[in-house]
């Protein structure tokens, strides 16, 4: 049975720096047959992730890198239209790990089931309960060990990760202070996200001193997304025996040379930092915890959400390269 064909970005080579059209190709392609324990999901919403640009890339990983010709991976959330297991039947939706295209055929193994009596929008199941919030969930008590009373700085505050991690620490009792490229983000994080303070790092000048300014008590918890100039002066901040949680980087996602080790290492020693990388899906074995936790507070109306909704496949890279001049006000989807 032919099943008509799709439109997809295949990755035609690795990039130098921002992704561009000669690297990432738009194509139609063949929708293949759907064999054994292989779902065939027609995609309605992909997430546009900072972490992509990293599996474009040949360098170790904790995926392996996107083979040459392959669609961009991606999560994504959609209908199932054939399914080779025995659980899911079509007509089910799902989100797992499939491409930047209008079909995606995924293993069963990298999809789970949208709960059969959800009530939420489709595409929270790529954001606020999916990465977006499971992310800083699992990150600030149970792996960075947050404490009520603490200070914490957020970088990336305003977007996807940053801004649901800032509202979680302060349900929790702390102090958080943000970081973010503009005054709006900055109004808005602490208007009304509730934050104690929000740097423009475009304009604040001496990042060392800013942070300073707006923690004088010193930082216990810096939950680092970028990486840079902004983590060496998050460094000189850090109070004895605080956490370093290394969520992300993406200052550097783009980098076409060697980045450098952050110039201000030796802090780590002198004021013992504990330095803890952080990757999400170590935590996928307790989705269903985190998303009853999350869904409640959504439900709540504890936490606030931006989302940041472009259409059509054809948009996918110029929408998803907004991730890296902070075009995007909250988190990136594409809706097809
Ligand atoms: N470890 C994990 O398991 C895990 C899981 C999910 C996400 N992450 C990481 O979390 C971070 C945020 O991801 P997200 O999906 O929530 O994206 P996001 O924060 O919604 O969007 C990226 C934001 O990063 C900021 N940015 C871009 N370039 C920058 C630069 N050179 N310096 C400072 N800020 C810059 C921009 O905001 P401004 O306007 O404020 O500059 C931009 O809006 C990324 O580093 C991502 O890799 C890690």
């Amino acid at each position: 049975m032919s099943h008509g064909n799709k439109q997809q970005w295949i990755l035609a080579k690795r990039p130098e720096g921002i992704p561009d059209t000669s690297e990432v190709v738009f194509q139609e392609a063949p929708i293949p047959e759907t064999g054994p324990g292989m779902l065939l999901v027609k995609n309605h919403y992909i997430s546009l992730d900072p972490a992509i640009r990293g599996w474009m890339s040949d360098i170790p990983n904790y995926l392996p890198p996107i083979p040459i010709g392959d669609p961009v991976r991606a999560t994504v959330v959609g209908e199932v239209l054939e399914s080779g297991a025995d659980h899911i039947k079509p007509g089910d939706y799902v989100f797992g790990l499939g491409g930047w295209e209008t079909h995606s055929t995924i293993p069963v193994d990298f999809c789970t089931p949208v709960p059969a009596d959800n009530t939420f929008p489709l595409h929270y199941y790529v954001n606020i309960l999916g990465a977006v919030g499971l992310t800083p969930y699992f990150a600030i008590a149970d792996v960075g060990g947050a404490q009520a009373g603490q200070t914490m700085l957020m970088s990336a505050a305003a977007g996807a990760v940053g801004s649901v991690g800032g509202q979680i620490a302060k349900l929790m009792g702390l102090k958080v202070v943000g970081i973010a490229g503009t005054d709006e983000k900055c109004r808005w994080v602490v208007d009304e996200l509730g934050f104690d303070d929000c740097i423009n790092y475009r304009t604040a000048g001496d990042m060392e001193a800013a942070i300073r300014a707006a923690c004088p008590e010193g930082v216990d918890f810096y939950f680092d997304n970028v990486g840079g100039e902004i983590l060496d002066a998050a460094l000189m901040n850090m109070n004895k025996d605080s956490t370093l949680l290394f969520c992300g980087t993406i200052s550097t996602y783009n980098a076409t040379g060697p980045v450098p080790g952050p110039y201000n290492y030796w802090q780590i020693l002198a004021r013992t930092i504990t330095v803890k990388g952080y990757l999400v899906s170590d935590h996928y074995h307790r989705i269903a915890e985190g998303q009853a936790a999350l869904s409640q507070w959504v439900k709540a109306d504890q936490l606030k959400f931006r989302e940041h909704i472009n259409e059509g496949i054809e948009n996918c890279l110029d929408t998803y390269n907004l991730l890296f001049s902070g075009g995007n006000e909250g988190k990136l989807m594409l809706k097809l």
